[in-house]
This record gives structure tokens, sequence and C-alpha cells, in this order.
């Protein structure tokens, strides 16, 4: 784990990012990506972030204005042009790069069924737009901080394109790798275009089974590597938890930092949530029970106080661990005195076994299949318990969410899971949550089994556990600090590349 940044120094940021709250988001990268350059701002630096114009961030709404005139990007295929619009959030510029043809459309990475075709020309470009607006706006960054597959060509272009431009001779690059599965890996007929050069196509860089992998280039050109939580910087060092990358994690291990995300509170607390029923306290739970009352009422639930409830927010994917939750769902609901409020998208046919739910179930399984903000926050604050039967989870925001709520995790101990919940002990209501190791559909059963027992036989253990879980605190402070600390690294990484 980084330490704490001890010269104090203010360093010029430039955030470059596919998603960010509060314009645009899928996942937990959009919260990260927004919450941090926040925090970094409020520490004194001169932090900016660059964000694609995508056909739904809304102009009016944000108020976003154009500057500077067209801007050329060069690329492999000669200079294409684009837009840049800038707004600001929570006091930091937001540079938005609008052009039409990449971004003007529903989806950001994806139409709901398939990967745009286009997607390694779309986010090299945009890339590639970050280097050139710097230079345009005369914004001469310390660090430039990229994000998973999306902006990882930011780095080697850096190293590459920009390697003899005095303008970027003492600027360094993090990259932070969120999830290590979406490698941004595409076939090698793109690879013309993104302009990385013939001698650069080899395995130790991009090239991956005759096809071209973003992740592979940033994991070798950045001068500092994060991920976000310290046991998924360990489990990145191996198989399968590098998802083939682990060799090349290797060979940068000792500039690899593992930071655990923080939460932002601002938004994710009970105690001034303006979108739930009522607010609440650890010194005062009380209005716990109204918020349970109203996520029956809106999933439609039975209005029964006495019945644990297991919230899940998610989004369905491999990843998440929901086909296990699928497997053992009839028996857990044969078995088990419990309610499900569910909210989710993705994966059709999870999508389908978990929104047909309801009527198989009525009363006792409510279902809402899509993304919806305040719909999280009826379920953060209204649920007994929350699962995550993830079969890997970098990080993970939701339990740091439901901990905060008193809303106690089910999860597998696996990545930031296993780094900010701590395991229930049976013998004296020790713990903030309910962890299992294997990944199986009867270790889901099992463990929801023995949450459900819980909440029946030691009702003063949850009583325990819950004040406990609501005064942990995930501070985005003490996160930033670290990262300040590898900014201050990757700078002087950065005066002995060769
Ligand atoms: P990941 O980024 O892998 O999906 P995280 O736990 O880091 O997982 O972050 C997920 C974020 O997305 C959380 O803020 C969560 O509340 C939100 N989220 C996921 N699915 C939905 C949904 N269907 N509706 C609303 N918010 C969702
Ligand atoms: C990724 C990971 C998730 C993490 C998030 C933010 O989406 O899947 O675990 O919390 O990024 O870092």
């Amino acid at each position: 784990m980084a330490k704490k940044n001890g010269n104090n120094k203010k360093y010029k940021i430039l955030f470059a990012a596919s998603e960010a709250v509060p314009f645009i988001k899928t996942g937990g990268l959009g919260d990260v990506c927004g919450a941090l350059p926040k925090i970094l701002k409020k520490m004194g630096h001169d932090v900016r972030l660059v964000l694609p114009r995508y056909w739904s961030i809304n102009k009016e709404k944000y108020g976003l204005k154009p500057i500077l005139g067209p801007m050329g990007v060069p690329t492999g295929n000669g200079v294409m042009w684009c837009q840049i619009l800038e707004g600001r959030s929570d006091g930091f510029p937001v540079y938005f790069i609008e052009h039409e043809s990449y971004f003007g459309r529903a989806g950001l990475y994806d139409d709901g069924n398939w990967e745009f075709g286009d997607n390694p020309e779309r986010f090299g470009f945009f890339s590639r737009a970050c280097l050139q607006l710097c230079q345009d706006l005369k914004f001469q960054p310390d660090i430039i901080h990229c994000h998973d597959w999306q902006t990882a060509l930011v780095a080697p272009y850096l190293k590459i394109w920009e390697r003899r431009n005095p303008f970027f001779a003492e600027t360094a690059s993090v990259f932070s790798i969120h999830n290590i599965a979406y490698q941004g890996t595409f076939r090698a007929d793109a690879y013309g275009f993104l302009g990385l050069g013939r001698d650069n196509f080899t395995d130790a860089k991009f090239e991956n089974f005759g096809g071209i992998n973003f992740m592979k280039g940033a994991i070798y050109y950045a001068d500092a590597i994060t991920t976000v939580s310290p046991t998924y910087a360990r489990e990145i060092l191996g198989e399968p938890g590098a998802n083939g990358l682990s060799i090349y994690i290797q060979r940068r291990k000792d500039d690899l930092y593992g930071i655990l995300n923080g939460a932002d509170y601002d938004h994710w607390d009970p105690e001034i949530d303006p979108l739930i029923a009522k607010n609440y306290s650890p010194q005062d739970i009380s209005g716990k029970k109204a918020c349970k009352a109203a996520l029956q009422k809106e999933f439609l639930l039975d209005p029964k106080e006495n019945v644990p409830i297991v919230g899940i927010i998610s989004r369905f994917a491999e990843q998440k661990g929901f086909q296990h939750l699928a497997i053992v769902m009839h028996r857990i609901l044969r078995d088990m005195a419990v309610q499900f409020a569910i909210l989710g998208s993705g994966d059709k046919s999870q999508e389908d076994f978990f929104g047909g739910l309801p009527a198989l179930y009525p009363g006792r399984v409510g279902a809402w299949i899509g993304h919806h903000n305040q719909k999280a926050h009826t379920i953060e604050a209204g649920a007994d318990f929350f699962l995550m039967p993830s079969l890997y989870e970098p990080c993970g925001l939701n339990q740091i969410y439901s901990l905060k709520y008193g809303t106690l995790p089910i999860a597998r101990a696996t990545g930031g899971l296993k780094d900010t919940i701590i395991q229930y002990e049976e013998k004296t209501g020790f713990g903030t949550g309910f962890l299992y190791d294997q990944g199986t559909p009867s270790a889901v059963y099992d463990t929801v089994g023995w949450a459900v027992s819980t909440y029946y036989d030691r009702p003063h253990h949850m009583e325990l556990m819950r004040r406990r879980a609501m005064i942990q605190h995930f501070s985005w402070l003490d996160s930033a600090q670290q990262y300040e600390e590898v900014y201050r690294k990757a700078i002087l990484r950065r005066q002995t590349w060769q």
C-alpha cells in the first residue's frame, strides 16, 4: 500500500476517463472518476477532467460551452477534428471531446447487445485528443491519470508519440486498473489508425494473440500503476486474477500500488441522503424501519417488519456471480423466510430470470431491471442484507455503501470485498458482514442461510454488527493522500525512464 504524501506538493493533474459522475456512469468507474478529482481539488491540486461528450450528456443541463474552436487530433490516418466543450463539477473544469460519429450514439461501449466495432478507434482517438487538449489549453500537467482500457493509451502515447515533445517533458502517467478482465483487446487492423509504431507491436507491449491489447501497452509504459484495493493488487500478480496479464504485471511490480476506493459520503450517507424515506444514523437507527417499509412498498413486497430483506444492486455480468445465485434461488425461497429486492441489468438470461421471479413469488421477490439511482438508494437504506456473490471484485462500492446504511453485506471474500468487510464471529457478535470463500452456488446458499438465521436467532448480534458497520469510514481523503504519494513516485520514475 502507498504511504501518505510527505512533501505537500500541489500538482497539475489531468484525469482522462470514459465516465464520471454526475455526467455519465455505467458502474463504479464513474463513481471513482467523479469523486477522486473532487477530493484532490479540495486538497489544493489543479485538477481537470476530460470525458467524451456522449449523446446522453445534455449540454443545457450541465451548461456546457464550446471553447478553443475546432481541435485537430493527429491519428495514424492523419488529422481528425473535434469540438471541445467545457463544464464544471465541484469547482474543477471538465472538458468534453465532441466527435459526433464516435460518441453521438446511445450506449458508451456497446449497443446493449454487442460492443461497438469501432471501439479501438473511438478510444484511441479520445486518448490522443486528451494530449492535444493539454497543448491547446497550455495546461502542462505533472500527472495524467488514466483509467482502464478506455484511456489506457494515453500512457503509451506520452512515451511514443510525444517522446520528444518538450511540452510533456515532465509529465508522468499513472494508469489505474479498475478491472483487468476488460483489457481492450481488438483486431490488429486497427493498429495503423492508432499510430503506435510497428516496432511496438510486440508481445511485451501491444500484441496479444495476433491482435491489440490496450491495457498491456499501459502496463508497459505507465510510470506508475494502481489498482483499487490491496488484495486485488496481490491477485493480479498471479492467475487467474490477472486474466493472462500476470507476467506483464509482475515486470512492473515495483511500480504497482493497491489503493482502496473511498465512498462519496456526500451522496451515500443515511444521515443526509435526500433520496430515502427517513434519515437515520448510528446513534439513532430507528429511521431504517420507515426505509424498510418504503422499500417493500416500492418493490411490491409484503409489508412485514420482521422478515429480512436481501438487497441486490448490480450489473449482471459473469464477474458478479449471480449465475450462482440463480441456481440456488428457488431453494433459498423454499427453505428460508426471506424477501429479495433486486435491481440490475446486463446479461439477458439473468435479466429474464431475476425479472421473472416476482411473478413466481409475489410479495417475496421484487425486481426492477434497468439502471435507477433512486431505487439503488431505496435498497441500500431499506434492506437488512446486501448480497455480492462476486467471483472477483477489484474493489466494489456497493458493499461500502451498504456498511454505511447498516445493511450487512453477504459476500465472497475476494478483492476489495475482503478488504472492507469484517467477518462475523458467531460467538461474540463481532464483524460487519458474512463472508465465504468458495465461488460455488452452494456457498451462496449456505451463507445467505447463515445471515438469515442470524437475523432470526441472534438479533442482538444483528444490532451490534449494524452499528459497527455504520461507523466504518472509507474516506476518499485517505485514498487521495495515497494517490498523492503515487503521483510523487510516478514523477520520479518518469525522470529515470529509459
Ligand atoms: P462495478 O463497477 O463492477 O459495476 P461497483 O460496486 O464498483 O461495481 O460499482 C457499481 C456502481 O454502480 C455502484 O455505485 C452501484 O450503486 C451502481 N449500480 C450498479 N447497477 C446499478 C443499477 N442497476 N441501478 C443503479 N445503480 C447501479
Ligand atoms: C470496476 C470494478 C469494481 C470497482 C470499480 C471502481 O468496475 O469491477 O470492483 O469498484 O471498478 O474502481
